[in-house]
């Protein structure tokens, strides 16, 4: 047997021992009692949690060997070498035993769902209801039909874009299962919504990435320091991420900090704990040891250290689908639908104190918003250090967008705008045409380029290759294209509203921000083509960017009086099942809505205008300063000058007669 098969059988043996213990401790080993509901067997009993583990194996294995693919392992020129195609095959397989696994949780799930044995629901009519009929069954399915996807597209991968495109499909994938378990039933569902897929995000980079770097390292591919490096640097961010999505998530299930150890839930949450301390000690060893001996040439002790550190990760992967099986402490919540629905209680009759005092904290865009501040800030710190000037007027746009990034998703504006539609179209055109504005005259992209090192080896792709690589993709020619970005801003506002899609996104939590991250992405891509300063395929001249703008305008302006002049209330399911008692009524919160969808386009209009205008000038200005530099190098002027100046002298001995 091969040392990197040993690994292989030794990490299923350690994730399997460690599955087990958790199910015994947790209680779930056992038949459970409950009244009206048969027991559906020691193979379904044992059979589901098996399946998840596999299941979660195989989408943190898939997305290990798509990263060592995509991003880890050199290529050349954007073509995969040898070891790189390797791994993307053997991805496709695992992208298969990930979908044959979900499936098989789909049969263990409706056994146990109904209270009978695997040949008991054999049945088609009752899988197929359980799988499209029921969140957890959906999800599944997702899981399956999106594996098969995977497992096919990559058979024919050779690029490290197909990979880096199978990683972030293969990534998505990892989300619909863990999130309908206790997340969909815990008390604050936005945050177990946020913090398990941010912790499954993380961890499956960090225990996928490490899992596969060991088994290279075993079999002793080439590159391994490189690949090595590289994993080290991306792991430590990784690394936090599990550890804060983590805790986040315990403490949106857990009712008193007491539950951690009076619960056989807390308990569970304690190993991994405890595991992730361990696991932070041997990434710190690595850092201070192996990695300099491996540079050295001296491979051993780093191969040693990653393959004990993998057999830990999945023993605790192990704890952790037996902690998801392990109900956690209940406690009580106010018994009201507007507590459940929001995930927190209904807010009182609106003032404006209220919008600056009733903070609401979102994980998910906190972290968005850290992150953009955190890289802008170390791109700037880098670009000064090497003695380079950054100006501080783009800086101050970025913190100013990012700032109220952070006031629209976070202050007492995000709560209300849940409960109030004229609040939530105020969120939704500062998300939309605010922030944008002030995010791309802050020119992201150009301090990425500068700030960031070309890839130390000839034809290899680093961040700044994977940047320059994007914008110049087919992709971000079609979508910054002037027709399509603005297609894509005023076409899907009318399509979000008008039709049944904005009360889905009202009703999940996942939905709400997939809808908020549209928002800034189709303001952000709009603003960008008009009067970003960024480099970019579509640099329109200024007086088209003007066009642009009054075009697109009307449109916002239209659809609020659309929504003004609307008889029927837009997401009524969601608003009344709030029952809000104060303030003003449904349609009327709606057609003052409509009211500020039509007023507040000049706002954006004004902001643009004035950087059209400073820029056209600042442009002006650059040329005439380039045109006299040139003048000063050659000697020789404008060359429009020139000929003009020319044809006066002519004139001028003309009337001469000379
Ligand atoms: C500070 C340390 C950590 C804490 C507090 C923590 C907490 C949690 C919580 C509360 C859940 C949700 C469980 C549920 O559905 O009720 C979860 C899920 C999960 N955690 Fe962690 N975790 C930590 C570290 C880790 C580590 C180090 C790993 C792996 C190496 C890991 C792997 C997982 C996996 C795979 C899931 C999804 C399980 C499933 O639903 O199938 N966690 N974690």
């Amino acid at each position: 047997m091969s040392r990197a098969v040993r690994l292989t059988v030794a990490a299923s043996v350690a994730a399997i021992v460690a599955l087990v213990i958790g199910m015994i401790a947790g209680g779930r080993a056992f038949p459970r009692i409950i009244p009206g509901l048969p027991d559906s067997g020691v193979v379904v009993r044992w059979g589901l949690p098996l399946s998840k583990l596999l299941m979660d194996a195989a989408g943190v294995v898939t997305v290990g060997l798509l990263l060592m693919a995509a991003l880890l392992l050199p290529n050349d020129k954007g073509v995969l070498g040898k070891s790189a195609l390797d791994y993307v095959k053997a991805a496709s397989w695992a992208a298969l035993v990930w979908a044959g696994s979900a499936f098989l949780a789909i049969v263990f799930g409706v056994a146990e769902s109904i209270g009978r044995t695997v040949p008991q629901i054999l049945e088609r009519t009752i899988l197929t209801s359980y799988a499209t009929q029921t969140t957890q069954g959906v999800a599944l399915t997702l899981v399956v039909l999106f594996g098969v996807a995977i497992a096919l597209f990559s058979r024919g991968a050779i690029t490290a874009g197909a990979a880096a495109g199978l990683l972030v499909f293969a990534l998505v994938t990892l989300l619909p299962a863990p999130l309908t378990g206790h997340t969909s039933s815990s008390p604050n569902h936005d945050l177990a919504t946020s913090s398990v897929s941010l912790h499954l995000l993380s961890l499956a980079l960090w225990v996928g990435g490490l899992g596969v770097l060991a088994l290279h390292a075993l079999r002793k591919q080439p590159q391994l320091d490189v690949v090595a490096t590289r994993f080290s640097r991306m792991a430590l961010w990784c690394y936090a991420g599990v550890g804060l999505s983590g805790l986040f998530a315990l403490v949106a299930r857990l009712g008193a900090i007491s539950d951690l150890w009076t619960s056989e839930y807390g308990l569970l949450a304690l190993a991994k704990i405890v595991a992730f301390v361990l696991l932070g000690y041997v990434g710190y060893w690595h850092r201070q040891r192996t990695l300099a001996d491996l540079r050295a040439g001296k491979p051993r002790a780093f191969t040693r250290l990653a393959g004990g550190e993998t057999l830990l990760m999945f023993a605790t992967v192990g704890v952790a689908v037996a902690l998801s099986r392990t109900p956690p402490p209940e406690y009580s919540i106010p018994a009201d639908r507007a507590f459940e629905l929001l995930g927190f209680p209904l807010p009182p009759p609106l003032t404006l104190s209220g919008i600056f005092t009733m903070w609401w904290f979102d994980l998910f865009f906190a972290v968005v918003a850290a992150a953009l501040a955190g890289l802008y800030g170390a791109g700037m710190v880098r670009l000064l250090r090497r003695g380079d000037r950054w100006s501080w007027g783009r800086t101050a746009a970025w913190y100013i967008g990012v700032a109220l990034l952070v006031f629209s998703t976070q202050s007492g504006l995000a709560r209300y705008a849940k409960v109030m539609f004229d609040i939530h179209m105020i969120e939704h055109m500062t998300l939309s045409m605010v922030v944008p504005i002030f995010l791309v005259l802050g020119g992201p992209v150009t301090l990425a380029l500068r700030a960031l090192k070309p890839a130390s080896r000839r034809g290899d792709r680093g961040p700044r290759e994977w940047i320059t690589t994007i914008l110049n993709s087919r992709f971000t020619k079609v979508v910054t294209h002037p027709l399509v970005a603005t297609a894509i801003f005023v076409t899907s506002t009318y399509a979000l509203y008008f039709t049944p899609l904005f009360e889905s996104a009202m009703n999940e939590h996942l939905g709400h921000i997939w809808m908020t991250l549209h928002f800034l992405i189709s303001g952000s891509l709009f603003f960008w083509v008009i009067i970003g300063v960024d480099p970019g395929p579509h640099r329109l001249p200024y007086v088209w960017r003007l066009l642009m703008l009054f075009v697109t305008m009307p449109f916002h302006a239209f659809f609020g009086i659309a929504l003004m002049m609307m008889g029927g209330v837009i997401a009524s399911g969601w608003y009344e099942q709030l029952g809000r008692t104060w303030g003003d009524t449904l349609l009327q919160t709606q057609r003052d809505g409509g009211a500020i969808a039509w007023g507040f386009g000049e706002i954006p209009t004004l902001l643009v205008l004035l950087a059209i205008a400073v820029q056209w000038y600042k442009d002006d200005d650059r040329q005439a300063r380039r045109a006299d530099r040139r003048a000063d190098r050659t000697g020789a002027g404008d060359p429009e000058l020139d000929s003009y100046n020319d044809y006066l002298a002519r004139l001028n001995r003309a009337d001469k007669g000379e």
